[in-house]
């Protein structure tokens, strides 16, 4: 069983079969291999679908993980397995400790499927370890990360090659405004990380430390320095000299390099943790299927954009289409008994009892794309300038509904989806595909992979930590590395 197992597990995009009609796959099939916060993997009785699937069948599905650790004969794991309701299953699961053999059994109507337990040997990590012990090129192979992304040869295509000091000088020159922008400057160096701030509200640097970090206790970093901007919006026009630096959101006349958002790194590496809406939760907690959900559009957010409140009178205008309601009055505070009262806010996982999701810019692009995808709603979107690291991936009428920028149209496309709902099905399944094909912690994780390891290749030079720069510490963990290693706990 072991040798099969091994010989299975070799090769990439692994599909293991349960039996005829059950087929397993995923980087969490490949714990050794694969460090994640929260590791995954897929289950899919391929007979079934959302059709013919009846709550029976995610009951007849059961998976314990269970391991041996260095010196306990139980190794800490939190199983949760998240039920698609199509057929399929997202199994996830977070190591506690350093597991020396682990088993995944998984059990349909309370029988082993066929190759179950998958057997593996340690070490298999917790994502807390510093163990970088692969070279990035090594380890971007094993995480099974593509090789490049068009978005990132874009974004990195006005820079060429760099010698940041000089570049670094200028940024701060021309975009240190304390009352207006925050940023910082980060080196990395002997896979340590360092850093140095800007600006007065320089909080969200533990999005970019936390991700950095996340890597380094990974694999060994190459040196690199970067300038990652901590505001929302883009900060380096295009009618100007081009200078590097990293944000959440581009736009169609900015030069900075786009990474993924920090909602979307944050919900990745806290996984299981202190994040519960992430791209692979919404997935299983999804209450109606397609046809059971209300044929209307459904939106809840604050008033950061005009084009928002116009939505609530719309809304009002047309009950029988949309339901929509602002959740606060901050940008707007003079229109809340215009455009009021203000409502509670109400769990991301109700959205889904609508068919159609709207989604219309907030102070930059909502960063709530993800995970109306993932969710498998029908996206109207608001035409925008601005632009999250995969929106260049989509595509108007296969992955999501149009809108004009003033949503002059909007009534008219939820007319349209509810005059062709297998259609609007279908683009609405598209766009779910997409997220799980591109959106989900391996996928981020890669992104970012992929993005400092092509930075790093740009910079010339010798990179330095500068004078006065902060530390950032990796935080204290206790564990050991390889199965040779019992003696440092
Ligand atoms: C499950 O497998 C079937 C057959 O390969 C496929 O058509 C279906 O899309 C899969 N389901 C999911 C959710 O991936
Ligand atoms: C709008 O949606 C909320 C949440 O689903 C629901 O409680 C409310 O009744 C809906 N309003 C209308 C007019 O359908
Ligand atoms: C509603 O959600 C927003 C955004 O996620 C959050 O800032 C706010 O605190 C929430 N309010 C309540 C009452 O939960
Ligand atoms: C809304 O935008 C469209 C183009 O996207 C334009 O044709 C139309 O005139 C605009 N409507 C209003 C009321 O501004």
């Amino acid at each position: 069983m072991l040798i099969k197992f091994i010989i299975i597990l070799c090769g990439i995009q692994t599909i293991i079969h349960g039996s005829d009609d059950i087929l397993f796959y995923g980087p969490g099939l490949q714990p050794q291999k694969i460090v994640m916060p929260a590791r995954y993997f897929f289950i899919n009785i391929t007979s079934i679908n959302e059709e013919t699937y009846k709550p029976e069948i995610g009951r007849s599905i059961a998976v314990e993980i269970k391991g041996n650790s260095m010196n306990s004969a139980h190794c800490r794991i939190w199983t949760n397995v998240l039920d698609r309701k199509d057929g399929s299953f997202i199994v996830r699961y977070k190591v506690y400790e350093t597991c020396d053999m682990m088993y995944i059994n998984i059990y349909y109507n309370s029988k082993p499927i066929r190759n179950s337990p998958i057997k593996l040997k340690g070490p298999i990590l917790p994502d807390q370890c510093v163990c970088p012990e692969q070279d990035f090129q090594t380890w971007l192979k094993n995480y099974e990360c593509p090789l490049s992304y068009e978005q990132i040869d874009k974004d990195l295509k006005p820079f060429g090659k760099v010698r940041m000091k000089p570049l670094v000088e200028k940024i701060i020159e021309k975009y240190h405004n304390p009352e207006s922008t925050s940023f910082c400057h980060y080196v990395v160096k002997n896979n340590k990380l360092y850093r140095e701030c800007y600006g007065k509200h320089v909080g969200f640097n533990m999005f970019v430390d936390n991700i950095l970090l996340s890597m380094a206790r990974k694999v060994r970093l190459p040196d690199l320095e970067l300038v990652a901007n901590l505001g929302d919006w883009p900060l380096v026009k295009k009618i100007t000299e081009p200078l590097p630096i990293f944000s959440w959101c581009g736009t169609d006349d900015t030069f900075d390099i786009v990474m993924p958002t920090y909602d979307i790194t944050e919900s990745t590496l806290e996984n299981m943790g202190r994040v519960t809406l992430d791209t692979l939760s919404i997935q299983g907690n999804i209450e109606r299927k397609w046809k059971e959900r209300d044929a209307r559009a459904f939106w809840r957010g604050r008033d950061s954009r005009i084009e928002r409140l116009k939505l609530i009178d719309i809304a009002r205008a047309n009950p029988d289409l949309i339901n929509a309601s602002l959740t606060n009055f901050f940008f707007f505070r003079d229109k809340e008994k215009e455009y009021g009262p203000k409502i509670p806010n109400i769990s991301f996982f109700k959205f889904f009892n609508y068919k159609y999701q709207i989604n219309i810019d907030g102070t930059v692009a909502a960063y709530r794309l993800p995970y109306l995808l993932v969710g498998g709603g029908l996206v109207l979107k608001q035409d925008s300038p601005y632009y999250e690291h995969f929106y260049g991936q989509l595509k108007p009428w296969e992955h999501y509904i149009p809108v004009s920028r003033n949503l002059s149209d909007l009534t008219e496309q939820i007319k349209w989806a509810r005059g062709h709902d297998s259609e609007a099905h279908k683009i609405a399944k598209n766009g779910q595909n997409f997220a799980n094909e591109n959106l989900l912690p391996q996928h981020i994780i890669c992104y970012h992979a992929v993005l400092f390891s092509e930075w790093s290749k740009r910079i010339e030079g010798n990179v330095v930590v500068k004078e006065g720069m902060t530390h950032v510490p990796q935080p204290a963990f206790k564990c050991s590395c390889n199965n040779n290693d019992r003696d440092e706990l």
